[in-house]
């Protein structure tokens, strides 16, 4: 007898800007995978609109909801110039990190076509690493304070939250990432000669979690010189595990080696509760309503999020499709073609279904 398989719950958060047109876009080519069939979705419409018109940034009860009756949470962007304290973005995004406990973010860099590098003579093969950024602590935890406000006495304080338990379980993640997705190495990257308390911290935990991987080589680099040699030679990277902040900052700077920002895909993930998917780009409101924005990083964003929720085929047949659409320019004008967002996303849409 064929068991009818429940279908797994996503809920949709398109936000602010650009978040609009490429989440649409790259739903419709998870609606052309055979996994469609087992997927539902719900939008929600929390974003900028939505904040200025009652007031709502997400409901009361809405981290409770998502993990209760969803499986994953695909979210565009958010970000909008209307907001200037960027308050929705901070509760709804930041909000989902936090208080989901999305502890690990996962941001894999992959070049697909040389022609999309800005280095000299670096192939595909050259840049294809993972970056797990820690995503529930550091400076982002929003701890610190104005003395003398507004004069020029003013001091401001912005605190550094490392905790034991939440640079092991990075660390811990970015081990099990390497073993789970045949990667040799894992490195860490701090500034521990000058943030000695924090680094102190990352230092010795890393050694100490490495001591449970003996098959896994270990390396240690100051972000500082991270990001030379992410330039220079990006071919030795293979798992880089660092805190929120040093996440973040990279991980722009990675998108770029792949084609820049529309390419670059992420997952907000803990193990076993429901996770997160967004592109690594934001809201890019001079690009918004255009139909100009590339969906690519969106669209691998989705792809990310099938594998995670078991739909490995569907997942791998997504990839391929957009690889071929970039090796035959069926893009947008950032990564060299002369498409729109709908119209790419179309054309991978299409492959995907053949
Ligand atoms: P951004 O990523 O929105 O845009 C920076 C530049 O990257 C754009 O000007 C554009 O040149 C390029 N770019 C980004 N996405 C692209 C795409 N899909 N296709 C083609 N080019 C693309 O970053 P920003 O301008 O610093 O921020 C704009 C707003 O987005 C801010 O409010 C910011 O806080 C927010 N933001 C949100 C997220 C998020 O929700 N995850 C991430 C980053 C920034
Ligand atoms: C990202 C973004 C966010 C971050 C902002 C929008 C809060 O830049 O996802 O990389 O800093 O984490
Ligand atoms: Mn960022």
């Amino acid at each position: 007898m064929l068991m009818r398989m429940a279908k797994k719950r996503i809920a949709v958060v398109p936000g602010d800007g650009i978040g609009k047109e490429v989440i649409p876009a790259a739903l419709n080519v998870v609606r052309a995978t055979g996994a469609a069939a087992n997927i539902e979705f719900t939008e929600f419409d929390w974003s900028a609109d939505r904040y200025l018109k009652d007031g709502t940034t997400i409901p009361a009860d809405g981290f409770t909801m998502l993990n209760r009756d969803f499986d994953a949470i695909f979210v565009g962007a958010l970000g909008d110039p209307r907001v200037p304290t960027n308050i929705h973005a901070k509760e709804i995004l930041l909000g989902m990190r936090f208080k989901m406990d999305l502890y690990a973010n996962v941001r894999p860099v992959k070049l697909l076509d040389e022609s999309l590098c800005p280095l000299k003579n670096v192939k595909p093969a050259d840049v294809d690493f993972t970056v797990i950024r820690e995503n529930t602590e550091g400076p982002y935890v929003d701890a610190g304070g104005n003395l003398k406000l507004g004069t020029p006495d003013e001091i401001a304080t912005q605190e550094d939250f490392n905790t034991r338990k939440g640079v092991e379980r990075v660390i811990r993640f970015a081990f099990e990432y390497a073993k789970a997705n045949g990667r040799k190495k894992v490195l860490m990257s701090d500034k521990s000669n000058v943030m000695t308390f924090a680094g102190g911290l990352w230092q010795r935990v890393f050694k100490i979690v490495a001591a449970e991987y003996p098959s896994i080589q270990t390396q240690h680099m100051y972000v500082d010189a991270l990001c030379t040699h992410m330039v220079r030679d990006p071919k030795q990277f293979d798992v880089i595990v660092t805190n929120n902040m040093f996440g973040d900052i990279i991980t722009d700077l990675a998108a770029a080696l792949q084609g820049g920002l529309g390419m670059a895909a992420s997952g907000n993930i803990h193990p076993g509760k429901t996770s997160m998917f967004e592109p690594v780009h934001g809201s890019a409101p001079p690009f918004a309503g255009k139909n100009i924005a590339n969906p690519i990083g969106a669209i691998s964003t989705a792809a990310m999020m099938l594998e995670h929720l078991g739909f490995a085929a569907d997942s791998a047949k997504i990839n391929a499709a957009v690889l071929a659409a970039v090796q035959q320019k069926k893009t947008t004008s950032d990564v060299g073609g002369t498409l729109g967002t709908n119209e790419c996303a179309g054309w991978i849409a299409e492959q995907v279904g053949k």
